[in-house]
């Protein structure tokens, strides 16, 4: 009999943190068949060990990795292949973004922010299909993307067009996957309090301090609300509510206001 997995990147901190916590308490409620492990990935290590010896129902396996280094994906692939797992569920949530103009930034942190938000992404979701089965229940892919993919931002470009990336794609993946029995979720959040603010502005900000700070999301009410979504199969959670005005925004109002609104955010 094989062994029922689920998988959550960025697992270490923030809303991976929050979804781990939360599938390690399900007990049935959302899951009727509970995970035997869940494969915890991020790169580190005590972080990931603290949470595994924190719950004693569930075996939570931490898998110390670099998602920007392709190395990583295929380390995960050969377990997979190794282990052949059933897996349940593949929650896509490790990500980064650094502030700043495009000329004002490294060629390494361009190029980290789309290999993890990306390529990483992109394929560790192509790793892990091939282990996905439709008759163990309801698998699912939460893709965490961001409401900053809704529209181009001066000052944050590269992460906002990564994210626009994530939308994109986990769209066209949920008509791919859907004769597979696998739903694919792309949740959109707006500001979440998590590690996130204090990265991007390598550390000038411990959260958000403008305008955001009145729309900032709780990590496990997120998470919440995205599995919820994910076990009933919906293709998209954007959260909370502000941000789907934002969403609606972005579809009627003219690229040269949106530029001219996003390009003066500070
Ligand atoms: N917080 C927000 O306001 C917000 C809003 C919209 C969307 N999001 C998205 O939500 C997702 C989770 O972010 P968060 O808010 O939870 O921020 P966070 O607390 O900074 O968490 C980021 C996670 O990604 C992992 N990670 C980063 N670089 C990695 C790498 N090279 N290899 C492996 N893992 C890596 C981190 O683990 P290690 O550092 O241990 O490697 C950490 O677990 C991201 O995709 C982010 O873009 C966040």
């Amino acid at each position: 009999m094989y062994q029922r997995i689920a998988i959550i990147t960025g697992a270490s901190s923030g809303i991976g943190k929050a979804f781990l916590e939360l599938l390690a308490r399900d007990n049935g409620k959302l899951f009727k068949i509970p995970f035997d492990e869940i494969w915890a990935v991020a790169r580190r290590e005590e972080a990931l060990c603290q949470l595994a010896s924190s719950f004693e129902n569930v075996r939570i396996v931490p898998l110390t990795t670099d998602l920007s280094d392709i190395s990583g994906i295929k380390a995960i692939e050969e377990m997979l292949k190794a282990e052949e797992p059933a897996v349940g569920l593949l929650v896509n949530s490790a990500g980064m973004g650094i502030k700043g103009t495009v000329m004002e930034k490294s060629v390494s942190s361009i190029s980290d922010t789309i290999s993890i938000n990306c390529s990483a992404l992109s394929l560790l979701t192509k790793a892990v299909v091939p282990f996905m089965k439709s008759e163990d229940g309801k698998p699912g892919i939460i893709n965490i993307a961001s409401s900053a993919g809704f529209f181009p931002q001066p000052n944050f470009a590269v992460y906002a067009a990564s994210k626009s990336f994530v939308i994109s794609f986990s769209r066209a993946m949920s008509y791919e996957f859907k004769p597979l029995g696998i739903s694919v979720t792309t949740v959109c959040p707006g500001p979440v309090r998590t590690d996130f603010q204090r990265r991007a502005t390598e550390g000038r900000e411990e959260d958000f301090t403008d305008w955001r700070k009145n729309f900032v999301s709780d990590p496990v009410k997120l998470a919440e609300r995205s599995l919820k979504a994910s076990r009933k199969g919906r293709r998209m959670l954007v959260y909370p509510f502000s941000q789907k005005l934002l969403h609606l925004a972005s579809k009627i109002l003219p690229t040269s206001w949106i530029l001219c609104f996003s390009g003066n955010l500070k």
